[in-house]
């Protein structure tokens, strides 16, 4: 049985954090073992929100991508793709965009939650996000879609349109399954969502003494006064952190016999924290420093990458132009040819 096709991405709105390690990375790590990945990096959708950031955008997407390869995104077995520079991808989202409703995409949540949230006239190219995320998708005919649960919106809208096409013109578009993660979502330090912009997470690239400090000032147990005052386990971010971080099982359940019965202080709780995080991570920031040193080898991967990833979108581009009736490029190459035997360039 061959491999079933995965396509995935994040924008790349700059370094990643322990939540897009936990929730996604070492995710789509593992699934490489057992699926044909593609790894999108999705800088047009990035223009969604923040288009008048020009300056920022390539540095974003290199630090990006050495800390995908730092988590164990390799580059031998998976393709790793820059949107921008596969005109397919805006193509495919232009003919999808004459199977979409205006009404369809104005009733997807995210779209919804970030008009309100950003509290201006929404762009055009806001409103058909999801369309191009479906062409992102349906250009490598992807089967499967792991993504966090804020997107299944997007997965259900490209399921539709592969539909809607394959019934207008015949058995083309495979329907993709998203793939939830299971892992835990991790909180950020004041037990917000994880948000680079909200100042809350730690990165990959953040330094141990960054690390320690962040940890430090991490949000507990409102509730608890002194470190002799009984306290709460269960939401409190230190302890959900010592539950992933942790590996000796044994020691965090000691902490949380005592932490409950008021037999130990946030700090000693948080002091090891920090010291089973900055273990976890000390390999791949090793990692990560060697790659990001080295800008133009990560150029290289991605430019490789998306080479490979180019020839088959052209192939599913074409098929897709020939079946809603347009001509294709070969066409217009048939034509040079013809134009020339006559003569003509001469
Ligand atoms: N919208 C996704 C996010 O914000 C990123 C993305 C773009 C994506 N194109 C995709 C994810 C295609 C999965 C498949 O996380």
């Amino acid at each position: 049985m061959p491999k079933k096709r995965i396509l995935t991405g994040h924008r790349p709105t700059g370094p990643r954090h322990i939540g897009h390690l936990v929730g996604t990375l070492e995710n789509w790590t593992r699934l490489q073992n057992t699926h044909e990945c593609f790894f999108l990096v999705a800088d047009l959708h990035v223009l969604t929100t923040s288009h008048a950031q020009p300056e920022i955008i390539q540095d974003n997407i290199l630090n990006m991508l050495a800390d995908w390869l730092a988590a164990s995104i390799d580059p031998s077995r998976s393709t790793i793709v820059l949107q921008s520079i596969i005109p397919e991808h805006a193509q495919l989202a232009l003919l999808f965009s004459m199977l979409t409703s205006v009404s369809r995409l104005e009733r997807v949540p995210t779209y919804k939650e970030q008009i309100k949230e950003l509290n201006l006239q929404p762009s055009l190219g806001l409103l058909t996000y999801p369309v191009l995320q479906a062409a992102d998708i349906l250009l490598y005919k992807a089967q499967v879609v792991p993504v966090g649960e804020d997107q299944l919106p997007h997965i259900e809208l490209s399921r539709e349109i592969a539909r809607r096409f394959n019934q207008a013109y015949g058995e083309f578009f495979p329907e993709p399954d998203a793939l939830l993660s299971h892992a835990a979502r991790l909180p950020g330090v004041d037990n917000r969502t994880m948000h680079t912009s909200y100042g809350n997470s730690i990165l990959l690239k953040d330094t141990p003494e960054e690390t320690k400090r962040k940890v430090m000032s991490m949000y507990t147990d409102p509730m608890r006064v002194h470190a002799t005052d009984p306290g709460h386990v269960d939401g409190n971010p230190v302890f959900v952190y010592h539950d992933i971080f942790n590996p000796d099982k044994e020691e965090v359940k000691e902490f949380k016999t005592r932490y409950l019965k008021g037999k130990i202080g946030d700090v000693e709780v948080k002091r090891r924290l920090a010291e089973v995080l900055n273990a976890y991570l000390a390999p791949l920031r090793e990692r990560r420093a060697e790659y990001i040193s080295q800008p133009k080898m990560l150029l290289e991967v991605l430019f490789s990458g998306t080479v490979k990833a180019k020839f088959i979108a052209q192939q599913t581009l074409e098929e897709a132009y020939q079946k809603m009736g347009l001509m294709h490029s070969q066409s217009l190459s048939e034509k040079v040819l013809l134009n020339s035997i006559p003569g003509i360039f001469c």
